[in-house]
């Protein structure tokens, strides 16, 4: 069983952004983002203070917008259209979930689809869908990274995806697709899901219940990515898989937390930059 070190390879992603960042800067681009806060939650706040220290370290310049809970549609709204407009401003994130008096869905149509560096749009959904994208989603673009970085081909490889959010399972489903795997996208209505996981190469878990995935539904040899991020019966951070047990079947497996966490923000740091060189006209 070998862990993937999900900082590491978060780190070589950052430093290469950074690197390119500064080629940037002496043509005169800094790139910008933009980061919307609404209310006190607190994993929220940590997040979104992740984001900008992340910011800080790979040379970009950032604003974060904290809004109060009782912010209304129509303020929110027109923040993002004013943010829009700004050339300084080249990726814009309002961080999920809002308040329940909030539409997401309208605020994530407002963003300008070439400063949508969480690929929420759906003019970006539909460009994941074939195949023809400036952006990946956050999430499932770093479990990609992290993947490769094991060296193991998914070609031909039965992928197992749990959890169909928007958000993860759905685009990383059409990641590993795009890479050729032969993919089944499972959830909490799937029938005999234990049998489905393994039979995986590749066992994608976002699912958001802690310790779900037993060693009796991984497959030996398996690599085993975990998305998810919960608390366990004595408060301490835990991902959907029991990882415990299913470590030493599967080849590769990723821990929480440094595993997939890291790699998000890094991924959001490098959509941030490819946003800024296409709103710049700068190819290389
Ligand atoms: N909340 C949890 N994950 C994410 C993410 O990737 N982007 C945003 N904007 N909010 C989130």
């Amino acid at each position: 069983m070998n862990i993937i070190d999900g900082k590491a390879v978060s780190k070589a992603v950052r430093e290469r952004v950074a690197e390119e960042t500064e080629r940037l800067k002496k043509k005169g681009v800094t790139p910008g983002l933009a980061v919307i806060i609404v209310g006190e939650d607190p994993a929220s706040q940590v997040y979104v203070r992740n984001k900008e220290k992340a910011c800080e370290e790979v040379g970009f310049y950032s604003e974060k917008f904290a809004l109060p809970e009782n912010t209304t549609q129509e303020e929110l709204n027109s923040l993002v259209q004013k943010l829009n407009q700004r050339d300084d401003i080249n990726g814009i994130l309002c961080q999920l979930p809002l308040p329940a008096h909030l539409d997401d869905k309208e605020v994530i149509n407002l963003i300008s689809p070439i400063k949508d560096v969480d690929a929420f749009h759906p003019e970006n959904v539909g460009a994941i869908m074939i195949g023809d994208y400036h952006f990946l989603p956050c999430t499932p673009a770093g479990v990609m990274e992290l993947i490769h970085s094991t060296g193991v081909d998914v070609c031909g490889k039965k992928a197992v995806v749990i959890g169909r959010s928007n958000i993860v399972g759905k685009p990383m489903a059409m990641l590993l697709l795009h890479e050729n795997a032969t993919v089944e996208i499972t959830h909490s209505r799937t029938r005999n899901l234990s049998e489905i996981t393994a039979g995986a190469d590749i066992l994608v878990a976002a699912i958001g219940k802690a310790k779900f995935v037993t060693a009796d539904m991984v497959k030996e040899g398996a690599v085993v990515i975990d998305v998810g991020m919960n608390r366990d019966e004595n408060g301490k951070l835990c991902g959907d898989v029991d990882f415990e047990n299913v470590k030493d079947k599967c080849s590769y497996i990723t821990p929480v937390p440094g595993g997939v966490g890291p790699m998000t923000i890094s991924m959001l740091m490098q959509n941030t930059l490819t946003a800024a060189k296409l709103q710049n006209g700068i190819k290389d």
